[in-house]
């Protein structure tokens, strides 16, 4: 034993574990008392957590300083590349360097991203192994939604997603067992001891999971606004910053945009509602505010991939593949490599196909009408996300099941002119629409009678290039 080395008697089952001069009483004491754990000491704490080793208490006691105090960049570059490195990195073949990409959303209402930027991406040359994950709250996530389509497998071995990559160019998966291991112990803590939001813990259970996925470029989708994570503009912005500069320390080209979730993306909010409309916009007929996220959000990881010459070019390449055909070929392809049956797919993705012959559709829609002439000033997301929830879209314990059929049809957006009886949003529903429910989304819509303007979802873009430390 070397003269730093202790013993310390803190594993689970009372084991003593050999440590390299650290303890982790005396790391909780250090970050409780406001010191900066280096980057040795983080991979230390996240060894240990892996290994079983630290107790409980123990890991509730740190994960509650770091809370409190709060982790900087460099700490939280530690995190990440500790919690990264805490099970398998996926690898790719030496020939798609530069090409791998990624998003990563913080979660809204109506937000089908995914689902159409995953296939538009691929048919523009680059490559899209896209770990994404179910919905825990009021709506599904994009694995829900995809799961909404017959035979659609989420769960692709990493030999799998290789084929699937080499044969479509994009692949949308569940995250695989070892898979940033310490990230499940993390956030399951986190879950129950009230430490969920940090933003350092945040990034680095978020930007983690994406540097396994050994991407070359990722790009973030933070929202603000009543449907999304952050409340203010300012949260959203900070949260972007730190997750820019961690992804980009961790060897990521990262870029964020801010987006306004005030109101739902899109008019469709609902598991299969939202392939649906995935299906549209694929077909060059999205909702205006659905399609121009994706172009932002494409076109940045294109030109960070160096496969445009310019920002406006990528934007056109994304934007060409809604409307050539292209892109929709691509999701038909990858739903077939990903268990989808092959006429089930083509059917699908047939120009001006019925998709609710294949899709689940609920047992009874009502239509709720707008009380008074005037323009649409807002749509509360998180009201609409409430309902859809409680109709059963979305589920509230891991491992719940949801209804694939439920949801919210708007007919208008922000802005929209509206007459009074005309029916602004349809709910989708199985057995009778509790009058609560009822309520509760009539009070969603907000009209008044002078015009509103509206600006786009995009509000900002967050950018920054650090070398390594
Ligand atoms: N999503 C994650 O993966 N981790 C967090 O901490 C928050 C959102």
């Amino acid at each position: 034993m070397r003269p730093n080395e202790k013993f310390e008697q803190n594993g689970r089952n009372g084991e003593h574990i050999i440590t390299n001069g650290f303890c982790m009483p005396s790391l909780i004491m250090k970050k409780r008392d406001g010191g900066k754990l280096s980057r040795h000491e983080i991979e230390y704490f996240i060894r240990h957590v892996v290994k079983g080793n630290v107790q409980d208490g123990q890991l509730g006691a740190m994960l509650m300083a770091m809370f409190i105090r709060g982790l900087d960049d460099a700490e939280t570059a530690s995190l990440t590349r500790a919690m990264t490195h805490s099970g398998d990195v996926l690898k790719w073949p030496k020939e798609w360097k530069g090409s791998i990409v990624d998003k990563h959303s913080t979660g809204g209402v109506g937000d089908k991203v995914s689902l159409v930027l995953a296939p538009a991406l691929a048919a523009c040359g680059v490559k899209v192994p896209m770990v994404s994950g179910r919905g825990l709250g009021h709506t599904g996530g994009t694995l829900d939604k995809l799961e909404s389509i017959p035979g659609f497998n989420v769960s692709l071995s990493h030999d799998d997603m290789l084929k699937v990559l080499e044969d479509v160019g994009c692949c949308i998966v569940g995250q695989t067992s070892n898979l940033v291991p310490a990230d499940k112990i993390l956030y399951a803590t986190r879950d129950v001891t009230s430490t969920t939001e940090c933003i350092g813990l945040i990034t680095s259970s978020i930007i983690s999971k994406k540097v396994a996925e050994s991407l070359d470029s990722l790009v973030l989708d933070v929202k603000f606004g009543q449907g999304a994570f952050s409340d203010t503009e300012e949260m959203a912005r900070q949260l972007a910053t730190r997750m820019v500069k961690a992804g980009n320390r961790s060897g990521v080209k990262t870029e964020a945009l801010l987006t306004d979730m005030n109101s739902p993306l899109g008019y469709m909010i609902g598991n299969a509602l939202e392939v649906a409309e995935s299906i549209d916009c694929l077909h060059g007929k999205g909702p205006k505010d659905l399609t121009e996220l994706v172009k932002q959000l494409g076109g940045r990881l294109l030109a960070s991939a160096n496969k445009a010459p310019s920002l406006e070019k990528a934007f056109s390449m994304i934007d060409k593949t809604l409307h050539d055909g292209t892109a929709i070929a691509k999701f038909a392809d990858m739903m077939k490599a990903q268990g989808v049956n092959a006429d089930v797919a083509d059917k699908l993705c047939a120009k001006d196909a019925d998709v609710f012959e294949i899709l689940p559709k609920s047992e009874h829609t009502t239509e709720l009408k707008a009380k008074t002439s005037g323009y649409v000033h807002g749509i509360d997301a998180m009201k609409c996300a409430v309902v859809s929830g409680k109709l059963g879209a979305g589920r509230t314990k891991a491992g719940e099941a949801i209804s694939p059929d439920v949801g919210l049809t708007l007919s208008v957006q922000i802005g929209d002119k509206i007459e009074e009886g005309s029916t602004w949003v349809t709910v989708h529903h199985n057995g009778e629409l509790p009058i609560v429910l009822f309520e509760k989304i009539s009070g969603a819509i907000d009209i008044k009678p002078d015009i509103k303007q509206t600006t786009g979802k995009v509000l900002g873009v967050i950018t920054e290039n650090i070398s390594e430390q």
